[in-house]
């Protein structure tokens, strides 16, 4: 899948997903479904985004035993996302058995990547609240050749690591990073931010972009900034 922009409908409801989405003419933006969407408005929100064209990376960040992990992604595996997500921290046996419960009967199954480390985490929580004393990096470096060795297909991680995973995993493996700010925006929660033209610089393959294009007076106008920005 060639480089993108992601845009991440963090909205509650359907209605407001498809008001956003519809205002969108000519585009049609890869999105990000997250926990917020998919808890509110059900596995049908997938299908009807698909179904108008759309590539869709459903984000839930699966984290539970090998074996429930495999049969909710056997479960997810229908929906026909392009992209899904679980958290690296859930260890290598519950990465295989996701693997294994995505894979449709006929070998085809959507990319997945890991999350390493959330972007609202920095170092001081790092250690201070979650007691993992390890450089923040090497941790995510760490848990990046472990999704590998699983046979996932990339990670979540910071722009600000993109460089790091390519050349602990390889070039093809992908690097999908939230925490993309406009340089004249607002940080919010986010603690490691970039722009989207530093995103570039720094090798990653997708970006994901939430509040600075979902929140902006002129979303369109955003998106494509943040396309131009991105892809150059
Ligand atoms: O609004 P904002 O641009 O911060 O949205 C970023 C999106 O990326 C959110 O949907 C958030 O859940 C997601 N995300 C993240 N950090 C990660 C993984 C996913 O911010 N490590």
């Amino acid at each position: 899948m060639k480089r993108d922009v992601i845009v991440a409908c963090d909205f509650p409801s359907a209605e407001e997903t498809f008001a956003f989405l519809d205002r969108f003419k000519e585009e049609k933006p890869f999105v990000k479904i997250g926990m917020e969407l998919f808890y509110g408005a059900g596995p049908e929100i997938v299908r009807e985004i698909k179904a108008r064209g759309h590539k869709i990376f459903l984000d839930l960040k699966l984290h539970d035993i090998p074996n429930t992990v495999k049969r909710a992604m056997a479960v997810l595996s229908k929906l026909d996302v392009d992209l899904c997500n679980l958290h690296a921290a859930g260890g290598l046996d519950m990465m295989r058995g996701a693997i294994e419960g995505l894979t449709r009967p006929d070998g085809t199954r959507p990319l997945l990547i890991a999350v390493t480390q959330l972007t609202s985490i920095d170092q001081t929580r790092l250690s201070g609240e979650l007691l993992i004393d390890r450089p923040l990096p090497e941790v995510v470096t760490q848990y990046a050749k472990n999704a590998k060795a699983a046979g996932l297909d990339g990670v979540v991680c910071s722009p600000l690591e993109a460089g790091t995973v390519h050349e602990a995993c390889g070039a093809g493996f992908l690097t999908v990073t939230p925490g993309v700010r406009f340089s004249d925006g607002a940080t919010g929660d986010q603690q490691r931010v970039t722009t989207p033209a530093k995103a570039r610089e720094l090798g990653s393959d997708f970006i994901v972009v939430g509040r600075p294009i979902t929140a902006a007076a002129d979303p369109i106008a955003a998106y494509r900034r943040c396309v131009a920005e991105f892809l150059g």
